[in-house]
């Protein structure tokens, strides 16, 4: 990912100093950015998948524990390295979480607030739950993590639930900016993999899509999933990886990230019908994962660089309208438009706050 670090870096400098606040949501820049969408089937792996490519345990997971909010994970990286890391939730603007297990402990609480507000009837929410994770070893990324998709109704859920999620899900996925994360498990039948149907239905063409299968693990014995990988059995554009993640016992056991990954290798590296191919661990994926990014990055330049354009005409027409000389040196001018920009921050927080504190400056 330090490739995609760098790159988001310079652009982040460069909104920034047009005024462009790159730690905020709302700003351009987030809005250009890739966004990467994990769907599959309930219980596929999917928030698996999502902490593995993050490299930390923070997410809610488990065969009883489903995903019932979409929950938009931003990594916000920070400057110093010395800094811990925290999460920080717009529920609870403020409240920096150091522990990670707080932070899975916090999805969990504020997802049964969430339900039970809604009257207590419902399941599953289509409203998101945002998080955002400050560290300095992370690329600036927004990562949505999904409920799971299913074909019939479980556990007396209602009919709808099924359209629910699907509705939810293709808000996600349907953007042109969103990379799509398919999960599915090998252990099951890829025709009828939840993930695909819905990543063909809003990207027939594929160059959104890249296939994760998960739990290659426990699939049947004397079978493997070699085929998909090789293209044989079902063709992506972007191809197929195989991951293992932990199990149900290696979560109940506490089984680290780091040794999940060391016995992920372990796992590919130790069978012959893996041993020849590069498609399968979970390095593969975030490294496929920084290409991709890195592409969609290239391609949104030109609309990042016209919004840089049309800021900079706005603000030079702005200073002159002030009465500021336009003739300067570039040097005077950026001190100009910076200063300028500055006016207008301080302005807004007036208004902003106004209704807060009486609005004097
Ligand atoms: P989600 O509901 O799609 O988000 O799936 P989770 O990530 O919560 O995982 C569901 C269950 O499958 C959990 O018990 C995980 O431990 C288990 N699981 C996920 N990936 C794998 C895998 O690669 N191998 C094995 N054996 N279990 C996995
Ligand atoms: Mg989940
Ligand atoms: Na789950």
């Amino acid at each position: 990912m330090e490739r995609v670090i760098g790159l988001v870096n310079k652009l982040q400098q460069i909104c920034t100093s047009l005024g462009d606040n790159a730690l905020s949501p709302q700003s351009i820049l987030w809005n250009k950015l890739p966004t990467i969408v994990v769907v599959g089937g309930q219980s596929s792996g999917k928030s698996s998948v999502l902490e593995a490519v993050v490299g930390r345990d923070f997410l809610p997971r488990g065969t009883g524990i489903v995903t019932r909010r979409p929950l938009v994970l931003q990594l916000v990286k920070t400057d110093d390295p010395n800094n811990p890391d925290y999460g920080e939730f717009s529920h609870a603007p403020g409240r920096k979480i150091h522990n990670f297990e707080d932070i899975r402990k916090e999805i969990e609480e504020e997802t049964e607030r969430h339900l039970h507000k809604m009257g207590g009837t419902k399941v599953v929410s289509p409203d998101p739950i945002y998080l955002t994770v400050y560290s300095h070893n992370v690329p600036n990324l927004t990562l949505v993590d999904m409920p799971g998709l299913t074909k019939v109704p479980i556990d007396g859920q209602p009919p709808s639930i099924v359209q629910e999620l699907d509705d939810m899900a293709r808000q996600y996925v349907k953007s042109d900016n969103a990379i799509i994360l398919a999960v599915t498990p090998a252990n099951a039948d890829l025709a009828t993999s939840d993930a695909l149907r819905m990543a063909r239905d809003v990207d027939p063409s594929g160059d959104r899509t890249i296939g994760v299968l998960t739990k290659v693990d426990i699939m049947d014995r004397g079978t493997d999933c070699r085929d998909v990988l090789l293209g044989k059995t079902l063709k992506l554009k972007h191809g197929w990886v195989a991951v293992v993640n932990r199990g149900q016992a290696d979560i109940n056991s506490r089984v680290s990230m780091k040794d999940a990954r060391a016995r992920e290798r372990e796992f590919f590296q130790g069978k012959p019908e893996y041993q020849d191919l590069q498609n399968t661990n979970t390095t593969f994926l975030a490294d496929k994962l920084s290409n991709h990014l890195i592409n969609e990055i290239m391609k949104s330049l030109p609309s990042i660089q016209s919004y840089i354009e049309g800021t900079i005409a706005k603000l030079t027409k702005e200073l002159q309208a002030l009465g500021g000389d336009v003739s300067h040196s570039r040097g005077a001018m950026l001190h100009m438009t910076l200063q300028l920009c500055q006016k207008l921050e301080r302005a807004f927080e007036r208004i902003v706050d106004g209704g807060k504190d009486g609005g004097e400056k």
